[in-house]
Parts: structure tokens; C-alpha cells; sequence
């Protein structure tokens, strides 16, 4: 973790009690025999920031959303995140053999069960999502599954994916790399933020600048991944790093160089605090997340 993101104790703390409790609920929500369920706990447990099951429960939180529900919607987008890994993964994507510090799914249980895997997680995150023990509201549970199937899908993560490899060795103006971004990873930052709104039973008109502030910290969340890949540290990081360049990978960082790529991630942070202004202290945690997001080291 970042030496400045331990700084702020509010931070820290939740960062550590949502690693804690998304570990222990897929560790009880999982299936458990099996060289599936192998797979599949390799896949989902005891790794990665958490960092859209801490939005989620963050925004819900700001909502008086019960804990216990927010949870299980944090688990289930988390369980979106890393099918979208497992995939990303595969040799016939990024072909990266790390993940997580570990080896990445394909390494440890061969291709077609790291396919399997993902597909198995992405249809248990809506089996979760979709049961009355998320939310006793048929409603609610219908714009869950709503909001995370069209960020998952052909116009959001996988939409992006699409464009990140059809773009590889292409020269992508700022619009379209832009546009990739937000895709294919602002699209489920967003949807957590949305998710815990949704929750909060708050109207369309109470999420815009939830909304504002989760577009922008998505593509400043991209940007810092593409940061870290091009001077990262790669054991701090815990995947390999150095890629993109090689692969022709269109980037912020490709296109405008570290330091603007740099400034741009900083402007979109204080741009994303700034449409928090009409938040009071209930939102220093989402405050502490766009910092965090910038600033982190893996
Ligand atoms: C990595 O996401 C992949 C991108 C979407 C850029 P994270 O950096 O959130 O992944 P983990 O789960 O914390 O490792
Ligand atoms: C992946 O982006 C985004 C996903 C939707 C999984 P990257 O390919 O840059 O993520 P890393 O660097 O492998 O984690
Ligand atoms: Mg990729
Ligand atoms: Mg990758
Ligand atoms: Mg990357």
C-alpha cells in the first residue's frame, strides 16, 4: 500500500476491513469442491485492492444502507472484476503469467478451466446479486443487476476490452483512448458507486454527481495503471509490468508522456473531490479513494 494512503487512517482502515470481509464472504459464497471451485477461489481469493467493493459500501454507507446488504453487491461486482482478470489474462489477451502476486489463473489450472472460471463467476455475481438476501426490494435487486450487466458488458468493460485489443498498434487520438478507458475500467468503478446509490433508493437526480465523480476517478484509475505499468514497481504491483509499450497498447501514458499523462490523473482527481462539494464529512471516505487512486503503488 501506498506510504500516503496509510497516512490517512480512514483509508487504511477500510481498505483492510473490505479486504477482510469480501475475502470471508467469498470464501463462504463460493462453491467449494472441485477443480471449478478451485479455479474460481484462486481467482477471487485473497487478492487485489477491493477497490469496487470499497465504493460500493462507501456510497451505500453515505446512504444508510445496511452493511450486511452492501456487501453482498460489493462481492458480486468484485466477482465481475475478476472474471474480467482471469480473461484479461489469458494468453490470447494480455498473456500476463502473475497476478496477484501468484500465478494467474491460466498458469495454475490450464486455459479452458481459467475460461470456465471467469464465465462461472461472472453468472455467480448475479445469482448473488439477484437473491432477496441483497435487498428485500424486487426493485432495487432488478437495477443492480441492470447497472452491473451493462457495465460488464458489449458498451462497458467488455466494449473496452474489445478497442484495448483491436487498438494494439494503433494510433488512437485522446477521444478514442478516452473513450477505451472509461470502457473498459471506468465502467465497473462506476457501476459501484452507481450500485451503492441504488441501494440507497437515491433517485436519478440524487446520483449525478455520484455519477460525475465516479467517471472521473475511472479514468484516473486507468491512467495510474497505465503509470504503474510504465515505471512501477513489479513486486509491489504483484503482475508484470513493462507490457503495454511492447504490445502496442494505446495509453494516456503512450500518447502524452508520464508527466501529462501524470497531470491529467491529478486534474481528474481534484475534479472528482470538487463534485463532492455538496457532501459533507459522510463522504471523506470517497474523498480518500480519489487520492488513493493516483497515489497507490500497486
Ligand atoms: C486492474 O484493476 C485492472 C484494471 C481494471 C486496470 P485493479 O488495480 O483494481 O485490480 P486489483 O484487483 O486491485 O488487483
Ligand atoms: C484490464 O486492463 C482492464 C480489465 C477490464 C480487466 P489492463 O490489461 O491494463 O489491466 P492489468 O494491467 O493487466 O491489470
Ligand atoms: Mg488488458
Ligand atoms: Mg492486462
Ligand atoms: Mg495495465
Amino acid at each position: 500500500m501506498s506510504v500516503t494512503a496509510l497516512r490517512d487512517p480512514l483509508l487504511a482502515g477500510a481498505l483492510e476491513q473490505i479486504a477482510r470481509e469480501i475475502d470471508s464472504m467469498f470464501d463462504a459464497l463460493l462453491p467449494v469442491q472441485g477443480t471449478l471451485a478451485e479455479a474460481m477461489r484462486h481467482a477471487a481469493i485473497g487478492g487485489g485492492k477491493r477497490l469496487r467493493p470499497l465504493l460500493l459500501t462507501a456510497t451505500a454507507a453515505m446512504h444508510g444502507v445496511d452493511r450486511a446488504q452492501a456487501l453482498r453487491a460489493a462481492v458480486a461486482i468484485e466477482a465481475v472484476h475478476a472474471y474480467s482478470l482471469v480473461h484479461d489474462d489469458l494468453p490470447c489477451m494480455d498473456d500476463d503469467a502473475l497476478r496477484h502476486g501468484k500465478p494467474s489463473t491460466h498458469k495454475a489450472f490450464g486455459e479452458a478451466m481459467a475460461v470456465l472460471a471467469g464465465d462461472a463467476l461472472q453468472a455467480f455475481a448475479f445469482e448473488v446479486l439477484s437473491d432477496p438476501a441483497t435487498s428485500g426490494d424486487p426493485f432495487v435487486r432488478a437495477e443492480l443487476v441492470q447497472v452491473l450487466a451493462a457495465a460488464a458488458g458489449a458498451h462497458g468493460m467488455v466494449g473496452g476490452q474489445v478497442m484495448d485489443i483491436e487498438g494494439e498498434g494503433q494510433a488512437l487520438d485522446l477521444p478514442a483512448i478516452t473513450r477505451m478507458q472509461m470502457l473498459k475500467t471506468g465502467a465497473l468503478l462506476s457501476a459501484a458507486v452507481e450500485m451503492g446509490a441504488v441501494l440507497g433508493k437515491q433517485p436519478a437526480e440524487g446520483r449525478v454527481h455520484l455519477k460525475g465523480y465516479a467517471r472521473d476517478i475511472g479514468l484516473a484509475f486507468q491512467i495510474a495503471d497505465d503509470l504503474l505499468d510504465h515505471a512501477g514497481d513489479e513486486g509491489k504491483a504483484g503482475k508484470a509490468l513493462r507490457k503495454d509499450a511492447e504490445a502496442g497498447k494505446q495509453t494516456f501514458v503512450a500518447l502524452l508522456g508520464e508527466d501529462r499523462a501524470r497531470d491529467q490523473a491529478r486534474m481528474l482527481t481534484d475534479q472528482a473531490i470538487a463534485l463532492l462539494g455538496s457532501y459533507g464529512q459522510e463522504a471523506d471516505l470517497l474523498r480518500a479513494v480519489a487520492r488513493y487512486i493516483v497515489e497507490r503503488d500497486h
